[in-house]
């Protein structure tokens, strides 16, 4: 009987001596991957630059050390599994995946499943089925719909309150749209709510042409000249699946001289810092607001208590699963307030 006492004062003293050590693990520091699928991409840039903001802000209010390792994938997903590969080799708690081909994220998946590495996917949204296939799987983005629908509305509204932006009178508005990457969520969802916003507005929309541009601002104006050349000025609006796209069709208008009377409406989407600079000097009649600060900030809270092993219970969190932040509407009236964000 005493010896079945002592050995179980030995069990409960090694159970708390273990407990105590769990305890004494917690991290003091921490290092987070993150890809991106091309660093040349604007508002992706901007959005680390948030990122890498909020990560000294974590590190300060979480009296812990981060380490962040930072690759780019130039457009190639073979390049980016490797390189996710290797994060993971090199000790990463947590990454952060802006995938190339948003269709094809298994082998990422697969890697850090065997490793055990929590994924914080961001900006191009990966389908449901892959985002299930595993518990440690999280999404970080904007609600897409959303800022298909404000474009439309800013048009549609200053349609419905400038007849003279009708410019042939013809009581249809002959529109151009300049798409993001085929097979984008973004770019499918923006042009196609964008044009139904301005449509269910009672605008009869003469949709001329849509072209691929690949949110590039050189892609925008190689488009737009190409567009300008077959319609000249029976376009009376650009709808540009983002801001960098719009700035290109702005760039073709001002390298032909076109007088701001002769342009058409030019609209955007991101609010990157050159886009807002566009709506404030009215170049651009208005954009839709990426929220990249509430983006970056989610991506650090939501990599950080992955990392540190805590149940990231975040109040945005949905399905426990995703992060979508709701779009902001952007014109000359308001633009000032984006500019200091
Ligand atoms: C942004 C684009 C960007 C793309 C990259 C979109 O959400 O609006 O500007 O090029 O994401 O994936």
């Amino acid at each position: 009987m005493k010896k079945l006492l002592a050995l179980s004062l030995v069990l409960v003293v090694l159970l708390f001596a273990a407990g105590c050590a769990g305890a004494e693990e917690e991290k003091s520091e921490i290092t987070i991957g993150v890809v991106v699928y091309d660093e040349f991409d604007t508002f992706v840039g901007q959005l680390m630059d948030v990122f890498m903001d909020s990560v000294s802000d974590a590190m300060a209010k979480n009296g812990i050390k981060i380490n962040v390792i930072r690759q780019a994938s130039a457009g190639s997903q073979i390049t980016q599994n490797d390189q996710v590969e290797e994060l993971i080799k090199k000790g990463c708690d947590v990454v952060c995946v802006n995938l190339v081909d948003r269709t094809d994220p298994s082998m990422i998946i697969e890697a850090a499943r065997d490793a055990d590495v929590p994924v914080v996917f961001f900006n191009r949204e990966l389908v449901i089925q892959d985002l299930d296939s595993w518990d440690k799987l999280y999404y970080v983005g904007a609600d897409a719909y959303d800022s298909g629908n404000i474009e439309g509305q800013i048009v549609a509204d200053a349609f419905n309150s400038d007849e003279s932006l009708d410019k042939n009178g013809d009581g249809q508005m002959q529109v151009v749209v300049l798409e993001g990457e085929a097979g984008h969520q973004d770019a499918i969802i923006r042009s196609e709510y964008s044009v139904s916003t301005i449509m269910n507005s009672g605008i009869t929309v003469d949709k001329l042409e849509s072209a691929i541009a690949n949110w590039k601002r050189a892609e925008g104006q190689t488009k737009m000249a190409r567009m300008l050349d077959k319609y000249g000025d029976e376009i009376e609006v650009v709808l540009s699946n983002n801001d960098d796209m719009a700035l290109g069709a702005i760039d073709e208008y001002d390298s032909r001289g076109i007088t701001m009377d002769d342009r058409p409406v030019i609209v955007g989407i991101d609010g990157t810092d050159v886009g807002l600079e566009a709506v404030q000097n009215g170049t651009m009649l208005g954009t839709v607001y990426n929220d990249k600060e509430k983006q970056g900030q989610a991506m650090v809270d939501l990599a950080v208590a992955l990392a540190l092993g805590q149940d990231p219970d975040m109040p945005d969190l949905v399905d426990g699963k995703y992060i979508r932040f709701p779009y902001a509407r952007v014109e000359r009236d308001n633009v000032s307030q984006f500019l200091e964000r």
